[in-house]
């Protein structure tokens, strides 16, 4: 084999090489542009809500109409409005966080850290608070009452849309 031949069989290796890269990156940029199609047209359900963040509170019939209950181990207040829908109320104020309590006798939500009065809906009576109580989305499936605790919803009032009742 001359110098010349050997020349040329270097370089058709070389291109043969190069032809093999180039359908390698052919391959890889498909895959690439398929699965970013994939996920653009079927993006992940990202509302779907885990199991375990699901707390069951109970049966629906184990609480009366206008009626509230803490689950303060839960961290929320469960209130069944006077209409029967419910809604649960962050224990956790809106001012810095403290931990309110239900003061009975005033009918109000109070904050012990500084003085924040809360109505049964969670509406600010008096300041500091910035805005109402924090709820949490409640689901009712088989008749139990469900409440996501790992998802707080900031409110800027009460309205009977945020209640949620049986089917
Ligand atoms: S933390 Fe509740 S009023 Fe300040």
């Amino acid at each position: 084999m001359n110098k010349t031949s050997q020349k040329q069989e270097s370089i058709t290796t070389r291109r043969d090489f190069i032809k093999t890269l180039w359908k390698i990156a052919g391959i890889a940029a498909i895959f690439e542009f398929t699965y970013v199609g994939f996920s653009i047209f079927n993006p992940r359900k990202k509302t779907q809500i885990s199991e375990t963040s699901l707390f069951n509170a109970g049966n629906i019939d184990s609480f009366k109409n206008g009626t509230l209950t803490q689950f303060r181990a839960n961290k929320f207040f469960l209130y069944r409005h006077a209409d029967g829908g419910f809604i649960a109320f962050s224990v956790k104020c809106t001012h810095l966080g403290c931990s309110i309590n239900w003061v009975a006798e005033r009918n109000q939500f109070i904050c012990p850290c500084h003085s924040s009065h809360f109505d049964i809906m969670g509406n600010v009576l008096s300041s500091p608070a910035p805005r109402p109580l924090d709820s949490f989305p409640v689901i009712i499936s088989n008749n139990n009452i469900l409440i996501n605790t790992a998802k707080s919803v900031k409110r800027s009032k009460f309205s009977t849309n945020q209640l949620t009742y049986a089917q």
